[in-house]
């Protein structure tokens, strides 16, 4: 197990059953459906790039993988390497661990789930990003806990208790589906049993790592933008978000070539010889001004 440095892999889990959004999801991931401008699994990707993470095992069902191949292909468009497992049946969150175990290879991983998106003050993020022992969850204060995994902390902001949708939550701390943990993690997933709803639970996964005493918390707080896109109602409310803030701001939210730029993954010339092949679009003309901006020109 690596004991120091960085966290390079990451997960993106985009699987799953997306019940909630029949009849969008009848024929197409939950995933690929569009949030304003671009598909869903842009913005997660987006973020773990941004994180300087350049090695993403992107996780999905046996009917929509192909799909994805296509969107993303090998990464190498980004500057990042995209490999891709598929996950037979909607087992769980922490079954990534272990649909994953060769690609993580006993190093740190973060886990992002494909239908959550992240804007604005990330650094509790990174700054999870520079350990690699351990495991560091979120904190985000919501209004209706009980939806989510759910956190509780002490005076000193160490978890005392994890739960998983309580009817009374102890706390107004949300856990966002954003996780990093060090290269162990496939072995703690090896001991999980299902729950009740048959799945394995990153609540539990988590709850391991707590019970050792090597579980952070970091804190999102109102500098940061969290949203879960699984309903109609948050899917819109997600895209009228991403809207407002880049129609006011002429910047782009989970635009993965930019985050790829900003972060040396790929140089401005090599994206400009990349972009030739892509349709002259709004998007295209945004990442050229990326590059233009980082080689110096304006
Ligand atoms: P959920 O939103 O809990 O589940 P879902 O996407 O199947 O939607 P619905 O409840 O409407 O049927 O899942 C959260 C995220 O995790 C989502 O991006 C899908 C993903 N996921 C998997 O890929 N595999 C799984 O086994 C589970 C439980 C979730």
């Amino acid at each position: 197990m690596e004991r120091s440095g960085r966290v390079r892999k990451g997960i993106v889990l985009a699987g799953g059953a997306g019940t909630r959004l029949y009849p969008l999801t009848e024929v197409t991931s939950k995933q690929l459906l569009p949030v304003y401008d671009k598909p869903m699994v842009y913005y997660p990707l987006a973020t773990l790039i941004s994180g300087g993470i350049s090695d993403i095992l992107l996780i999905s069902t046996p009917r929509d993988l192909p799909r994805f191949r296509e969107v993303l292909g090998d990464g190498s468009r980004f500057g990042i390497a995209l490999s891709y497992v598929e996950q037979p049946r909607p087992e769980g969150i922490a079954q990534s661990f272990i649909l994953g175990r060769d690609f993580i290879a006993d190093q740190a991983v973060c886990l992002i789930l494909g239908d959550n998106l992240f804007y604005g003050e990330m650094d509790p993020f990174f700054e999870a990003l520079a350990h690699t022992e351990g495991a560091t969850i979120f904190g985000y204060p919501v209004r209706d806990p009980q939806r989510y995994g759910v956190i509780e902390l002490d005076g000193h902001g160490r978890p005392v208790s994890i739960e998983e949708k309580p009817a009374h939550p102890r706390s107004s701390l949300a856990v966002p589906g954003l996780y990093v943990y060090d290269g162990r993690v496939c072995d703690f997933a090896l001991e999980l049993r299902p729950s009740a709803r048959g799945e394995l639970e990153i609540t539990d996964l988590n709850r391991a790592y707590m019970a050792e005493g090597t579980l952070r918390v970091g804190r999102l707080g109102r500098g940061t933008a969290w949203l879960d896109t699984g309903t109609p109602e948050s899917l819109h409310a997600a895209s009228t978000f991403v809207a407002t803030i880049e129609q006011r701001q002429s910047v782009k939210i989970g635009c993965p070539e930019e985050a790829a730029l900003r972060q040396g993954l790929i140089s401005p010339d090599d994206m400009l010889t990349r972009l030739a092949n892509m349709p002259a679009t709004d998007y295209r003309a945004y990442v050229e001004g990326v590059c233009r901006e980082l080689a110096g020109g304006r």
